[in-house]
């Protein structure tokens, strides 16, 4: 059987589990219902937990589906072959009924059988999960025995860690399981004997997962009452596979959009592969996001703000294309057509458009000007987190842009000031941080955050062993050290630098509580806590308190602050005042750190 494009894929998949006893379910939307711990639909899975830990589906224990789904983890991948931020996932489930044996003896099917997809069962390979004693979860050899039954050769099975064997939703609890991974070789010639998961020329394209746990808030794993099946196989990579083709960009999904984009610019797809997939990706992201059934309007928050991000992105390699017109609606125009069956993006045609064409008219109101400033600011080499706000706020770079525009120049940005500017001007009782940056290393976060409650405890330090009236003067903390500025008119003296770095780590050692509270400013204010020198600071202000019950106040230090702070002092480790210095008359700047 050739298969050549999305829906002819989709057809035969939807066919064959029906021919094993399942029921088509129609995709869910883009924007998962009562999930608030996730923007977008990710995998087919979201809509469908509650059925994975036991409620029964109103169409049976069998179902397949064509899921649309949004992975807005690495839009700034996109570019190369393979990321996309919208894809199509194709599904089939067992809720409590068949399991590996099942899964697997079908998919082998479905990809080898001459009256399917037809794959030469030479070019496949799997991997399998090897087992992890900490989660309490062995080798899957379960798995391993039937590919083997199936004819899988042993040496095309790899057994691999829980980074790639293990699949579960990204928040911190749920339905979750080893997986199976089926790989397709796309290399010349014949695939190597031996299965090595890094060469880049095996490509995965379908991936069973054994749900039979769930993860508990406390990281920790119990059995579900019944076993579970979630396989995905990923329409625009598998038809990519099929074709023979080593860039998605190429399928027959795609070339419409592209030829599109040559029109527009002028330009040649090869000569400028980057700019036309960026285009093509995120503005197909865009068309159903702005079509979906709860659709969203461009914004700075939440799903809007990823949309914006989106939408914009594709313009400015508009930009760099050279297309001066207005392009986005045109391009969706070209995306439409290739999906007939989402009969939600034609009911929405005309929002899809004119939200495109309406966010376009805002951004390049801004765009060039934004660039030019962009120049300006970065000819150092350094951008201020001010800076990068004023870009977001007043030229509307979401900052992700301007963090990518800086990767270009190889200038940096400091993100920790641009993080404090943006919550500055947030109101603190809204709980989304769209719009945030996050550097993504939970272990900067953490240094970051040690760093902070520090701070607090060097100020108090300072008013307490030099002058009670000294305030902050400004701060800036990275994940290597902490800037602090305050009022004071001389240079410390050894003796006076030693005694305030040892009362912060008198305090450290105390193990003492920090408190977080959220207070309307003036009671804040009334309460004790201290501000910033000539800083804004929005209606409801969050107070951190440093608990000390042998202090005559009952704290140690209090301040208005965004965070985030530690939980206990014991956690910073050592205090130590790196330097100390004169900033501009009667101002001080210490550098500090913890180890
Ligand atoms: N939910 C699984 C995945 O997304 C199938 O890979």
């Amino acid at each position: 059987m050739e298969i050549k494009t999305r829906w002819e894929l989709i057809k035969k998949y939807i066919e064959f589990f029906r021919s094993k006893g399942h029921h088509e379910i129609p995709s869910a939307s883009l924007i998962p219902e009562n999930d608030p711990t996730v923007l977008f639909t990710t995998a087919g899975m979201h809509p469908l937990v509650p059925f994975l830990q036991g409620e029964r589906h109103p169409h049976g224990k069998r179902l397949v589906d064509v899921q649309k789904c949004i992975r807005t983890g690495d839009i700034e991948d996109v570019g190369d072959e393979v990321h996309h931020t919208f894809f199509e996932m194709l599904g089939n489930w067992s809720l409590g009924d068949y399991w590996k044996k099942e899964a697997i003896e079908w998919s082998y099917e479905f990809l080898t059988s001459e009256e399917w997809l037809g794959i030469p069962k030479e070019k496949l390979a799997v991997s399998c999960f090897v087992g992890e004693e900490s989660m309490g979860v062995k080798k899957d050899i379960e798995s391993s025995e039937h590919w083997l039954k199936m004819g899988i050769p042993e040496k095309r099975i790899a057994f691999l860690s829980r980074s790639q064997n293990w699949w579960g939703l990204a928040g911190e609890s749920g339905p979750c399981g080893p997986d199976t991974e089926m790989f397709y070789w796309v290399g010349k010639g014949d695939a190597p004997e031996k299965f090595e998961p890094e060469d880049k020329r095996w490509v995965e394209i379908w991936n069973d997962v054994f749900m039979q746990y769930s993860k508990k808030k406390d990281g920790g794993y119990e059995l579900l009452e019944h076993k579970n099946v979630d396989t995905g196989m990923g329409v625009e990579r598998t038809i990519a596979v099929l074709l023979g083709l080593d860039d998605n960009y190429k399928t027959p999904g795609f070339t419409p959009i592209i030829a599109e984009i040559e029109k527009l610019s002028g330009k040649k797809y090869d000569e400028n592969k980057k700019a036309f997939r960026i285009i093509a990706d995120h503005l197909r992201a865009s068309v159903f996001i702005l079509g979906d059934e709860r659709g969203v309007k461009p914004g700075n928050l939440g799903q809007g703000y990823v949309l914006r991000r989106l939408i914009r992105r594709a313009i400015r390699y508009g930009n760099i294309l050279g297309i001066e017109q207005d392009f986005t609606v045109q391009i969706a125009r070209a995306i439409l057509p290739v999906y007939p069956d989402y009969q939600e993006l034609h009911r929405n045609h005309k929002t899809i458009c004119d939200e495109l064409q309406a966010e376009e008219e805002r951004f390049r109101k801004t765009l060039e000007k934004g660039l030019k400033i962009f120049e300006k600011i970065a000819h150092d080499d350094i951008i201020t987190g001010r800076e990068a706000f004023l870009l977001f706020q007043s030229y509307g770079f979401p900052i992700e842009m301007t963090v990518e525009l800086a990767n270009e120049k190889g200038a940096q940005i400091d993100l920790e000031e641009y993080n404090s500017e943006f919550k500055r001007h947030q109101d603190l009782s809204r709980t989304s941080s769209a719009g945030q940056f996050k550097s993504g290393l939970a272990d900067d976060s953490e240094q970051t955050k040690k760093l902070h409650t520090a701070t607090h405890m060097l100020l108090e330090a300072l008013k307490r062993v030099l002058n009670s009236d000294i305030r902050q003067r400004g701060s800036n903390i990275t994940p290597t050290r902490s800037r602090f500025d305050f009022s004071y008119e001389r240079k410390l003296s050894d003796e006076e630098r030693k005694e305030v770095e040892e009362m912060v780590n008198g305090k450290i050692r105390a193990g003492l509580e920090v408190e977080r509270e959220e207070l309307p400013l003036q009671e804040a204010f009334s309460s004790g806590a201290m501000g910033e020198f000539g800083a804004k600071y929005p209606d409801i202000v969050s107070v951190y308190t440093v608990l000390d019950p042998n202090e005559p106040r009952g704290y140690f230090s209090k301040e208005i602050c965004t965070g985030p702070h530690v939980h206990n002092t014991k956690e910073l480790g050592k205090f130590k005042i790196l330097k100390e210095e004169s900033v501009s008359a009667g101002v001080r700047r210490i550098k500090s750190v913890v180890e």
